[in-house]
């Protein structure tokens, strides 16, 4: 199992990659009583050459191969696709994620049309000074989301300007046991194969969508849904998953109205 922790605090040593760090050392010690091999990689977006999304909507139209910005955005994309679950983790920034994280979203955006995570679990925390910042969870959920990614859960912690790892530990240790676990479990049985109604009834809104395109269908979009076969009509999710027939049923239905009314 590979599980990726995504950071986007500047502060290495700050309150973000302490909530991390300890979250992981919880993760390696349920993967070592459990007996599975488990590999944690943390990557520091705030290190990494990532920059300043131009607009220019090329990864949109033409692929994100041909994105003029030559960083390190497709080696983070990689590394996602090589892991199981995803622990993604920023500091509030005026009730929101940082900098860091929103540019990184942002360059990832063809993902919300081109989805490619499906399968992968995350789980999200937020370390704040005081604040409660569930705007901030839910600008990471949202993306992720409509990338295709399960969300598995979310913990805000608390932390002031600095607070120390011990003083952590002590004051959240069943906060970082519980995010550990949820994350462990979710990675562990799969649960991005039984998608939310939410995910399903989105991607029966999108599928509509791209059924009934027929301006669009040159476009990178279309031909890389018609190549996943997410246009034919017994396709209900990005993947084969195990989610109830009456489940599917139903999203298929909400989807189908949506689209009606929408598309
Ligand atoms: C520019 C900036 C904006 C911040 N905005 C908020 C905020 O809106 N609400 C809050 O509770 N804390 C806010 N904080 C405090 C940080 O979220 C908090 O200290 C966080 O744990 C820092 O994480 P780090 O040590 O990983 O950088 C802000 C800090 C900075 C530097």
């Amino acid at each position: 199992m590979k599980i990726i922790a995504l950071v986007s605090s500047y502060r290495i040593d700050g309150n973000t990659n302490k909530a991390v760090s300890l979250i992981e050392k919880q993760l390696l010690s349920t993967a070592d009583k459990e007996n599975i091999a488990l590999e944690v990689e943390k990557v520091q977006l705030s290190y990494l050459d990532i920059i300043t999304c131009c607009g220019c909507r090329i990864c949109f139209d033409k692929g994100e191969e041909k994105c003029p910005l030559k960083d390190d955005l497709l080696a983070v994309r990689e590394k996602i696709q090589q892991a199981d679950g995803i622990l993604a983790a920023s500091p509030v920034y005026v009730e929101d994620v940082n900098g860091i994280m929103k540019n990184w979203i942002d360059r990832m955006a063809f993902n919300c049309h081109r989805p490619a995570f499906a399968g992968k679990t995350a789980y999200i925390i937020t370390t704040s000074g005081g604040g409660t910042s569930n705007h901030t969870i839910n600008t990471i959920k949202n993306a992720f989301t409509s990338w295709g990614i399960d969300f598995a859960g979310s913990s805000k912690f608390r932390a002031g300007v600095l607070m120390d790892s011990v003083e952590m530990e002590s004051k959240y240790n069943n906060k970082i046991k519980k995010a550990a676990e949820i994350l462990f479990k979710a990675v562990k049985n799969n649960s991005a194969q039984n998608p939310s109604l939410y995910s399903l009834i989105a991607f029966k809104v999108q599928q509509k969508s791209w059924q009934k395109s027929t301006q669009r269908q040159d476009t990178v979009d279309y031909q890389y849904w018609k190549k996943n076969k997410w246009l034919e009509r017994n396709c209900n999710y990005y993947i084969p998953n195990k989610a109830s027939l009456l489940k599917i049923k139903f999203a298929r239905l909400i989807g189908s109205i949506i689209a009606i009314f929408f598309i």
